[in-house]
């Protein structure tokens, strides 16, 4: 099989998977999102993150999503504390045991829910953890760029009218999307402090303000709800695998990316490999439930790391 140097370089960024590896390591993320009428977005991250290859997912919603929450799967630990007095607390209680946060899916508009994620937020931060932001959390940082400005580990995950809002609050202007995009993702980072973009769209451009990578990788004509949150929850994995590579690894920064490219273009990649498969199938009846189905097929196609590593 022959790997591009993309696929050769995210590859080097996954744990290869060792029977002497304990309940964790390879992941324990937490999801903030889910709303009344949210739930199938947080649900969505979760399972991706776990599918992903996270040996944990925890769901921060309010109350009244919990329920549903639960239902759809034994397999998520729902906390319904996004919408109680407290909630910024019980939340941040937990942050030390997490690798990596998501941001955002189904977390609706609320005052008191954006003041909740505000102080997680900040509490992350100064646990150093790898943040990706995503849905309704963008909307909140349109009006708010102070949270996240200079954040060298946070992602952004607009899609073209998400992106389009965050460039005007910033520079107060539209900009131009029919005019060198790139350009202006990359102005965007350079504006919030070379924090990372990921630009969702026909392709997918991701910089960090210095390089940009696009990801072209092949995907399907359907725009069935869900996909950010697959995008999103496997994001919150790979940044958890990067920074602990990195972490690990001083000599790894040869590489001119650094480990946020290489999880946003990791999970770019799954996700459109995802689509790819599930619209094989499904064709226009395909669901991002469809999508999940084939995580495992489209992760071991485009990163066969346990194959590389037992030929060692
Ligand atoms: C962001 O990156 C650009 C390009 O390398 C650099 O000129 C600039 O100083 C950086 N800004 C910050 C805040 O790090």
């Amino acid at each position: 099989m022959c790997l591009t140097v993309e696929q050769k370089l995210i590859c080097s960024i996954i744990p290869p998977l060792a029977f002497s590896a304990h309940k964790g390591q390879a992941g324990r993320i937490g999801i903030i999102g889910g709303s009344r009428e949210y739930t199938g977005a947080p649900y969505y991250a979760g399972i991706s993150a776990l599918k992903t290859g996270a040996d944990l997912s925890h769901i921060f919603c309010t109350s009244t999503a919990a329920t549903s929450i639960k239902s759809y799967s034994p397999e998520l630990i729902v906390h319904p504390v996004l919408d109680s007095f407290n909630g910024h607390e019980e939340i941040s209680s937990y942050l030390p045991r997490f690798h990596a946060l998501v941001i955002g899916p189904g977390l609706g508009r609320e005052e008191n829910t954006f003041i909740v994620m505000h102080k997680v937020v900040e509490k992350a931060k100064e646990l150093q953890m790898p943040i990706v932001f995503d849905a309704d959390s963008l909307i909140y940082i349109n009006s708010h760029q102070e949270l996240v400005q200079g954040y060298k580990k946070a992602i952004l995950t607009p899609n073209i009218v998400e992106f389009s809002r965050l460039y005007k609050a910033a520079f107060s202007l539209e900009p131009d999307i029919f005019v060198d995009l790139n350009q202006q993702v990359k102005d965007l980072s350079q504006r919030l402090g070379n924090i990372t973009i990921v630009c969702k769209g026909a392709d997918d451009i991701i910089t960090d303000g210095e390089i940009i990578a696009v990801c072209k990788e092949k995907g399907s004509p359907r725009r069935c709800g869900g996909q950010g949150d697959l995008l999103s929850g496997s994001m919150g994995t790979m940044m958890h695998w990067a920074h602990m590579t990195y972490n690990r690894n001083e000599s790894l920064k040869i590489s001119d990316w650094g480990p946020n490219i290489l999880a946003a273009l990791g999970a770019c990649m799954l996700t459109r490999r995802c689509s790819y498969l599930a619209f094989q199938k499904c064709a226009r009846s395909m669901t991002t439930q469809d999508m999940i189905a084939e995580i495992h097929s489209a992760f071991i196609s485009l990163f066969p790391i346990d194959r590389l590593h037992s030929q060692e």
